[in-house]
């Protein structure tokens, strides 16, 4: 439960909010490659935090996002002509590069004062980046521009990857608490066997693996949980009852300010990450990502999650899932009653259900919470101490360390007397989880 102020803390992120200027230290996804297909292409309208921006291609392939007011009259640049280095306004076609400068003003006199004039009308821009797929933006101070954090799945061949991502409908931090709650596989994702109830697995990466004991361990519904602090985030890990007197631990990171990875990967199994941003305070993006280490996903793999499979979403051609909250997720109460927990298809879509279903912006002023939930404790105290350290002055020194970022999450089976601390050694080699054996590809 936290405190009604608190909870205004956690969830808001619009212009001048403390949790908004936490966001605004890191690189933010802000659209996919393919939303911007070709230079000199049509402008893209986006949405973040609750600022509209405007984003385009140059005739350089750069990318840029300003805002969209032109500063001759205030004409909406959306209207503009994307072309030769710039963007030039419908009205009188002042035009505009990727930096946000001011090119050319077609309607001002070439007299001694065009220059100084030209220099003192550019508009607001932001940095942006384009690695793996994804176009990022950093929306924090303009002197003090940091590396893009150092993701494992920004640092293997595109080969080796998948993104996408999808529209969700309610405030950034109940999806994340969602990814960091693994106490809820043992139930949201169930299938149902009228014989065992809650015996077998749903649509989860336990039932792609095919692994029947990890689907049985999953029945200990009160997982242990132990919590590492890192300094780009939490190791969060549950311990489930596994045979042989071994605990079966599913283990998530979470990664300021919005990240989570997947808890159940195995060695040699595809690792899943997700970030959120914050459209408004009752609506964000989610990235999700799919990647191997080791090697390229097959057509069969890359064709499974583009249908919708695990984190990722079965989707419009607007990244709006399919099975959204205007249609209740195409619940099915026949499948409810015989099929799986929730009626609901695909794993994405179940998360997604159950975390809108908590309010447009959940109220943790009336929660009752208990041992299963000491994730999302976790996370909710580590963010908003994050936030109001920011706003003392003090900001997040992971925002400029990129290698902080270089974890992994998965899973493992130990002896019950191997702590979280030894068991991520035996994982990933790293008391963190942190990946030892850099191979930065290129892109
Ligand atoms: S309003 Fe854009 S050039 Fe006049
Ligand atoms: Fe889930």
């Amino acid at each position: 439960m936290l405190q009604a102020s608190d909870n205004e803390l956690l969830t808001r992120t619009g212009p001048g909010t403390a949790m908004g200027n936490l966001f605004k230290q890191f690189w933010l996804p802000v659209l996919l490659s393919k939303e911007l297909p070709e230079r000199d292409g049509p402008p893209f309208r986006i949405k973040v935090m609750d600022e509209e921006l405007l984003a385009f291609r140059d005739s350089d392939g750069n990318v840029g996002l300003i805002e969209p007011r032109c500063s001759h009259r205030g004409a909406d640049l959306f209207f503009g002509r994307n072309e030769e280095g710039g963007i030039r306004c419908a009205f009188h076609g002042f035009k505009f590069d990727v930096r946000g400068h001011c090119m050319e003003m077609p309607v001002i006199p070439r007299d001694e004062n065009y220059e100084r004039t030209r220099a003192r009308v550019g508009i607001k821009s932001y940095p942006t980046r384009e690695v793996a797929d994804i176009i990022w933006a950093y929306f924090g101070p303009a002197q003090d521009v940091p590396e893009l954090p150092m993701l494992e799945m920004t640092t293997v061949p595109p080969s080796h990857r998948f993104v996408s991502k999808k529209f969700q409908q309610c405030n950034w931090a109940q999806t994340v608490e969602g990814g960091l709650d693994t106490a809820h596989f043992s139930f949201l994702h169930q299938a149902i066997d009228k014989t065992d109830h809650l015996k077998i697995m749903g649509a989860s990466e336990a039932a792609a693996s095919g692994d029947p004991n990890r689907m049985r361990w999953l029945n200990d519904s009160i997982p242990k949980y132990t919590i590492l602090e890192h300094e780009a985030g939490l190791v969060i890990g549950a311990a489930r009852q596994a045979d042989d007197d071994k605990f079966y631990w599913r283990i998530t990171q979470f990664l300021l300010p919005s990240i989570n990875f997947s808890p159940g990967t195995f060695p040699g199994e595809l690792y899943h990450g997700q970030t959120r941003v914050p459209v408004s305070d009752t609506e964000c993006w989610i990235y999700c990502y799919t990647w191997s280490p080791d090697r390229p996903l097959t057509e069969v793999e890359r064709n499974r999650l583009a249908g919708g499979h695990t984190i990722h979403a079965t989707l419009r051609e607007d990244y709006v899932p399919i099975r959204n909250r205007d249609n209740n997720y195409l619940m099915d109460r026949d499948e409810q009653r015989n099929v799986s927990f929730t009626g609901i298809k695909g794993l994405s879509e179940q998360d997604a259900a159950i975390q809108d279903s908590q309010g447009y912006i959940h109220d943790r002023t009336r929660e009752n919470l208990g041992p299963t939930d000491m994730g999302i404790v976790r996370f909710r105290r580590f963010v908003l101490e994050a936030a109001r350290a920011l706003d003392q002055g003090q900001a997040p020194s992971a925002a400029t360390n990129p290698e902080s970022f270089m974890v992994r999450g998965g899973a493992s089976v130990a002896a019950r007397s191997v702590p979280l601390a030894d068991v991520m050694v035996g994982r990933f080699g790293d008391i963190h989880g942190r990946v030892r054996d850099l191979q930065v590809a290129g892109e």
